[in-house]
């Protein structure tokens, strides 16, 4: 029977079963749930509800239980119940009688799920920051690896101008570092604890709520009732955290795709995150970039779906609530193994430096180095802009590069021009003009590199 079946005089159908229960999904929480029910135990104990004798039969019963759970050991299927909470409460029952009927005094599934849910978000906001910090380590590394390789920047996928591999690198580190620092912004704002806010109104029984919340780990109780049991904005924090997280993944893996394909040739792909066409021999295939990408569909979506749930509900709890929870644990799964296979990748990534030095030298990428060349000779800078364009025009039209072109060509559009454009125009000497915090010089690049491989253990 249901733990609510004194009201009710015929059965659940199937199809509302099916509709209706949570089991096969919030299994995942059972361990939380059984954590937090030792907890209310020791609550109702000292609040005189139960005897210390029904307490501890209580706390042995769910820590066996609780460790069952951790071994996978429990038939969450066989039982029929509903949800994680009836299971845990008709398991009680089954083992001890009358006194697991008194576990739920003074408490509602309300507040119980709301805290099953934090806890369980909070664990997993601790496991996933160790994953961001894996790919800000795999990103250094792999920058450490070719500290001097010079690649071709973009804008409007068009070649711009040329930077060190390592500050491409060093982008995404602030990515993900920012990913970091909203996981734990999600920590702290989350450490409230639900538990004793009841149905929605509070509870008649004397239990201690700052005993209980720092029992459970959290900073402080929940300050009002209403709001504790139909507050989801941790759960949607988490999924705009892992969107934006899973977002700086896609824009890494877009452009890691672009690097590998033939035509650009920056990079290869290890054997082991790759795959190949069933039909043509050649293919090596970028696919675990391409999920990356890919499985940001499912995650948006999930956080667009909660939003969409939770926009319309009165206060306090409505079982439309119970739609937190799948898309949830999907996110918190893809968001884990993307972040775990984006550090395979970076691992396995090799540079070819002299195709990507070969790509930064065309395109022209050097023509704001004579722009600002021709500033030095005291030309302003937009006729200078228009020189400099004149002669990308010219060297085009000679099927050369700018540098490749003789002095007296170059004269021939300006006669500022003279022979010391030469040193100008060579890669490295625009690169390392941007000598400046932020920008993408060897010398910066390298301080900056450092600075985060020494911060790395500190991380977190
Ligand atoms: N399975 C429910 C959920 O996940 C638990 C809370 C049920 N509360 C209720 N009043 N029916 O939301």
């Amino acid at each position: 029977m249901a733990l609510w079946g004194g009201r009710f005089a015929g059965e659940s159908s199937s199809m509302f079963k099916q509709v209706n229960d949570s089991l096969p999904f919030d299994q995942v929480m059972a361990a939380q749930d059984m954590q937090g029910s030792v907890i209310w135990s020791r609550a109702l104990k000292k609040a005189g509800v139960l005897t210390e004798d029904e307490q501890q039969q209580l706390e042995k019963a769910l820590t066996t239980m609780k460790q069952k759970a951790e071994a996978g050991e429990l038939d969450f299927a066989a039982s029929g119940e509903e949800d994680i909470h009836s299971f845990v409460e008709a398991a009680l029952i089954e083992e001890l009688g009358d006194i697991g009927r008194k576990l739920h005094t003074g408490r509602s599934r309300n507040d119980q799920v709301a805290t099953d849910f934090r806890l369980w978000v909070r664990e997993h906001v601790d496991s996933l920051k160790k994953d961001v910090i894996g790919v800000i380590r795999a990103l250094l590394n792999v920058a450490s690896r070719h500290q001097q390789a010079i690649i071709p920047g973009y804008t409007h996928l068009q070649r711009a101008q040329p930077i060190h591999f390592a500050h491409w690198c060093l982008a995404y580190v602030e990515m993900f570092k920012r990913d970091l620092s909203r996981l734990n912004d999600l920590k702290k704002r989350m450490n409230q604890c639900p538990l004793g806010s009841g149905a929605l109104a509070g509870t008649t029984y004397p239990v201690d709520r700052q005993e209980i919340a720092k029992e459970l780990g959290f900073t402080s109780p929940c300050l009002n009732s209403l709001d504790a049991v139909s507050d989801r904005d941790f759960v949607l924090e988490l999924l705009f955290t892992a969107s934006t997280s899973m977002m700086h993944l896609s824009r890494m893996a877009e452009d890691m795709i672009f690097y590998n394909s033939g035509e650009a040739g920056f990079l290869q792909l290890g054997d082991t995150v790759t795959s190949g066409s069933s039909l043509m021999p050649q293919k090596k295939n970028p696919d675990a970039l391409e999920l990356m990408r890919g499985k940001c569909g499912r995650v948006f979506g999930s956080l667009q779906a909660l939003l969409v749930t939770m926009k319309g509900l009165p206060l306090a709890y409505n079982k439309d609530m119970q739609e937190d929870k799948e898309g949830a644990i999907d996110t918190v799964n893809q968001w884990h193994c993307c972040l775990c296979i984006a550090s395979e990748v970076l691992d396995s990534t090799g540079l070819n430096e002299d195709r990507c030095r070969e790509a930064a030298t065309q395109g022209f990428a050097n023509a704001t180095e004579l722009a600002d060349y021709l500033v030095g000779k005291g030309i302003p800078f937009r006729t200078g802009h228009d020189i400099a364009g004149k002669v990308v025009l010219l060297a085009i039209d000679k099927g050369c590069a700018i540098e490749e072109l003789p002095l007296n060509d170059l004269q021939s559009v300006c006669d500022k021009i003279d022979d010391d454009v030469y040193p100008v125009l060579q890669l490295e000497y625009g690169v390392n003009q941007r000598n400046i915090l932020g920008g993408t010089s060897a010398e910066t690049v390298t301080k900056a590199l450092y600075k985060e491989l020494e911060s790395l253990d500190k991380l977190g």
